[in-house]
């Protein structure tokens, strides 16, 4: 049985990306001053098996370092400043790993979306690992989160270790058999792009008792459209524009 989770409308988006560097403490921080009690991180594993907060395979983006987190350890990505690209404000911040993502969300009472963002080639092995490390440190007080992943191989990944927990398949473009591999992997919900879904789909998602969430929304009209055709929630890289 999947734990039942009602997420609220607004999730703050690898935190409160429009606002402060994304997958980052800081981020989140902001998301929480903002009013957001639900956010969205993107997980994968550094060279020696620690997940970490991060969205691109290279750290080249969000960093000042260059290569794949997948060829470098921890203590190497934490060396990286991933705060500078956004604004001066933020030089001197790190790659979060989860457990410091846990303690953040503990001491504010936030939920959590961790999204399975394998490098490539690592999808079953990170779904494990990440299982893993939340099934030894999960914190009592927090709820449980959604896991949500592109890759089917990480859900599956996943699922081995920790069955319970509510699993949503992310897509851009609604494919045909959606279903199929939704019930493959034991997903209960569906997180799409909000550039391609139509209405038709998200009736097909509900009729199949299946929530629907979409990102990355980030204007009121837009919101309000989706919310009117029954999608539960919404990620957002600027919350205020949302709450
Ligand atoms: O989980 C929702 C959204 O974050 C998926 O796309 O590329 O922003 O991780 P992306
Ligand atoms: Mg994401």
């Amino acid at each position: 049985m999947n734990a039942s989770i009602n997420p609220p409308k607004v999730i703050g988006h690898r935190g409160a990306a429009g606002h402060a560097p994304e997958n980052t403490l800081a981020s989140i921080q902001k998301a929480f001053d903002l009013g957001v009690t639900w956010v969205e991180v993107d997980v994968k594993l550094s060279g020696d098996g620690e997940p970490i907060l991060l969205h691109d395979d290279l750290v080249d983006r969000t960093t000042n370092g260059k290569g794949a987190a997948k060829d470098m350890t921890l203590a190497e990505l934490k060396a990286l400043d991933a705060g500078a690209w956004f604004g001066a404000s933020f030089a001197g911040i790190h790659i979060p790993t989860l457990v410091e993502l846990l303690v953040v969300l503990v001491e504010r009472n936030m939920g959590v979306n961790l999204e399975l963002k394998p490098s490539a080639g690592t999808a079953a092995e990170t779904g494990r690992a990440v299982a893993l490390a939340c099934q030894d440190m999960w914190p009592e007080n927090l709820p449980p989160p959604i896991i949500s992943s592109f890759k089917t191989a990480a859900l599956a990944g996943f699922a081995d270790v920790m069955p319970a927990w509510e699993r949503a398949l992310l897509v851009h473009k609604l494919p045909d058999d959606w279903l199929a591999q939704a019930d493959s992997v034991g997903a209960t919900a569906m997180h799409c792009n909000q550039r391609h879904i139509k209405r038709h789909q998200v009736d097909a998602i509900r009729a199949a008792d299946m929530p629907v969430r979409c990102f990355t929304v980030n204007d009121a009209a837009n919101a309000e459209r989706l919310y009117h055709w029954g999608v539960e929630s919404l990620f957002t890289d600027f919350p205020e524009r949302l709450l």
